[in-house]
């Protein structure tokens, strides 16, 4: 696998894999968004598209006539579709595959999780202890959906490093090197068959066991849908919220006024998060084109991949005013970080709950910390944006209550 060439011009040769983009991909969307509101790349099989501003972001997400789901990450090499329902579902399957999942994510549902959240992040924050410093990314954000996911679908919460593992290999490595990721999707599956078959006819408080009693039109679902369903909310549930939480420390550590803004005044926590999620949205999904048509007055050709970038649409100054500007008690603020359309997130009320409880857990116990002197976050690559390395001095440390 080579490293990508360097881009010369984003609007005819984009490629989210340069280092430029990775790091500070902002100024970037700004360029395009005055110049170019499609940019073209011939370095993805069939071609790519990347839409930065809000208007075509939505009316792609919303138009499934044009745009299919059975691809959602721009790859160097397409792979045969793999179905993981019903994110890679069109119409008319999407709705019932969808449906289905709607009661175990409900707001009920998932407040019921907050208690075990708040002990989570009260244990991890407990490991961290009186130490000076540490990495918030891997001590601290990474556990918190891992656990939460496992404990949801009944699997052990120690499998976190081999969920990662997979993660990593779909999300990041595998857009460069499409050798790695049906291995990766076929242990995915092994381990969900395993997980089905320890049940037997056994049925927990778990969604192994609430999807192997889902029925649509009457009948089980099959074990592609079954198994795909599962690697998907797999997959969903981790490295989203792992980078929703990071990002948010991130500013945190970067803006002290706002830190301390926030200690001093914590209602203002849910404007706060909801300006974390649309400033640092870590989602950029991808749609193929099915139907050649025009958009934005640029023709998509048939076959070609679509970058549908949710976190630059929520930076379009056409939509959000000073939308470079993180302000933490943003009153209007309709941004797409869970994306638009009938695809929007199912596990809303799961990433807000859990950014919420960690915010605040950390927050309570370190009030003051900043990036360790001399040491850069690392930012992860691909479909999901968010820090993977942040070093962090830690001021002293609160006693838990
Ligand atoms: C901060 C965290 C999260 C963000 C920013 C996020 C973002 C998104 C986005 C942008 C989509 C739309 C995809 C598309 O249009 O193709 C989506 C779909 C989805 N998300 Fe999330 N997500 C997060 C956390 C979660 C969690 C914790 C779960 C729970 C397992 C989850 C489950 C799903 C599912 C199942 C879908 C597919 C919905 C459908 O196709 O109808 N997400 N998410």
């Amino acid at each position: 696998m080579s490293k990508p060439l360097p881009v010369m011009d984003w609007a005819t040769d984009f490629d989210h894999r340069d280092s430029r983009w990775i790091e500070d991909p902002f100024p970037i969307w700004d360029e395009l968004r005055g110049r170019c509101p499609v940019a073209r790349s011939a370095r993805f099989e069939d071609g790519a598209y990347f839409a930065s501003r809000y208007a075509e972001v939505r009316e792609i997400a919303y138009d499934s006539e044009h745009f299919s789901s059975r691809r959602v990450i721009v790859r160097e090499k397409k792979i045969t579709p793999q179905p993981a329902p019903p994110i890679t579902s069109d119409p008319p399957e999407h709705t019932p595959a969808r449906k289905l999942l709607l009661p175990a994510f409900s707001p009920q549902m998932i407040s019921r999780l907050e208690p075990r959240t708040r002990t989570l992040c009260r244990e991890l924050l407990d490991a961290i202890g009186d130490a000076k410093t540490c990495d918030a990314a891997v001590d601290y954000a990474q556990h918190i959906p891992v656990r939460l996911i496992a404990h949801m679908l009944g699997v052990p919460e120690s499998d976190g490093d081999l969920f990662r593992k997979w993660i990593h290999l779909v999300l990041e490595v595998g857009i460069s090197d499409e050798s790695v990721i049906l291995p990766a999707l076929q242990e995915m599956s092994a381990y969900f068959f395993a997980e089905i078959k320890k049940r037997g006819g056994k049925r927990g408080d778990d969604l192994i066991s609430f999807l192997l009693d889902a029925r649509i039109d009457g009948q089980p679902l099959s074990d592609p849908h079954l198994v795909g369903t599962l690697r998907l909310l797999l997959v969903a549930g981790i490295d989203t919220t792992w980078s929703g939480i990071g990002s948010s420390l991130w500013h945190l550590a970067t803006h002290p006024e706002d830190r301390r803004r926030l200690v001093a005044d914590p209602s203002l926590m849910p404007t706060a998060i909801e300006e974390f999620l649309r400033a640092y949205a870590p989602v950029t999904m991808a749609r193929e084109v099915v139907k050649e048509t025009t958009v934005g007055g640029c023709p998509f050709k048939e076959k070609g991949q679509v970058l549908l970038s949710f976190p630059a649409a929520n930076r379009d100054p056409a939509m959000f005013p000073d939308a470079d500007k993180v302000l933490i008690d943003r009153a209007e603020n309709r941004h797409a970080a869970f994306g638009l359309g009938r695809h929007r997130c199912l596990g809303s009320n799961l990433a807000r709950l859990e950014m919420t409880v960690a915010i605040e857990e950390w927050l309570a116990r370190f009030p003051e910390f900043n990036m360790t002197e001399g040491a850069r976050a690392t930012w992860s690559e691909g479909t999901v944006r968010g820090p993977r390395r942040l070093p962090f001095t830690l001021g002293k440390a609160r006693k838990p209550v």
